[in-house]
């Protein structure tokens, strides 16, 4: 996903790291040696008893899911002298334009049309995981032994349930941020904006959100594959480097 992301304009990702396992701690080696990905460790369950949800009588703890608020804001003040605009987006969803080729072109529209926003709120969308691209064109051999999810074989998208609370989240100027939580930002100058869901939606596969709802009810979305000859390419180049792909026989 740090492929899709590099692919869509972006220069650098932050992570904040409370543990890995092997092969994902070599994946995001490799990538912070290219200067692509920063690695921040933030060894939380080392000083306190992080809850496992973001549900507090549910989950408990001494912190609100691994310090998630706290990675973010400082994730926005690291910024600040850097970086025109910071996505607060889990590594799961990827902030998607869909007039544009890449996010710095979305951007440069949307920032003119909009010169007061500091706050760009983009719907998330749920791409339900147990639901696949029928033709198989995507299930690649190479990628037999690789461990995950491959988000080009899930194209059937979930209308939000909009009757109800469904999340958001942001691209921001980090100068415009004083503190922000996870779906919306809290204290902030300038104004805050819904941006258009024809324009940009965050692509996000995991469990249905609305399970019950049937093939014929969700929208098939195939905008990702617009991205898939270098996604194939740039993923099968750090597979391969790291020894994670399948030989050919
Ligand atoms: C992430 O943190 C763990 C635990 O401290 C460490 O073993 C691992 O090497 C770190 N990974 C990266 C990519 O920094």
């Amino acid at each position: 996903s740090a492929e899709n992301k590099e692919l869509l304009g972006v220069n650098r990702v932050v992570i904040y790291n409370t543990s890995c396992g092997p092969d994902l701690d070599r994946l995001l080696q490799s990538y912070a040696q290219e200067g692509f990905l920063e690695v921040v460790p933030w060894p939380i369950d080392k000083h306190m008893n992080p809850s496992r949800g973001w549900h507090f009588p549910e989950h408990g703890g001494d912190i609100h899911y691994f310090g998630q608020l706290t990675t973010l804001n400082e994730c926005i003040y690291r910024s600040m002298e850097r970086s025109r605009y910071v996505l607060l987006n889990d590594i799961d969803e990827i902030v998607m334009p869909y007039k544009h080729d890449n996010l710095m072109s979305l951007m440069d529209t949307l920032q003119p049309q909009h010169p007061d926003v500091g706050v760009f709120q983009i719907e998330n969308h749920i791409f339900p995981k147990n639901h696949y691209e029928p033709s198989g064109k995507f299930h690649l051999p190479q990628w037999r032994g690789v461990p995950g999810i491959n988000i080009l074989e899930h194209i059937y998208r979930e209308d939000p349930a909009r009757n109800i609370y469904h999340p958001y989240k942001m691209i921001v100027q980090p100068r415009m941020v004083e503190q922000t939580s996870v779906h919306e930002v809290l204290k902030y100058f300038g104004q805050t904006y819904r941006v258009p869901l024809e324009v940009c939606r965050l692509i996000h596969v995991r469990v249905a959100l609305r399970g019950s709802l049937t093939l014929e009810q969700l929208n098939v979305d195939k905008r990702l594959w617009d991205f898939q000859e270098k996604l194939i390419s740039n993923v099968d180049k750090v597979l391969g480097k790291l020894g994670f792909l399948m030989s050919e026989n």
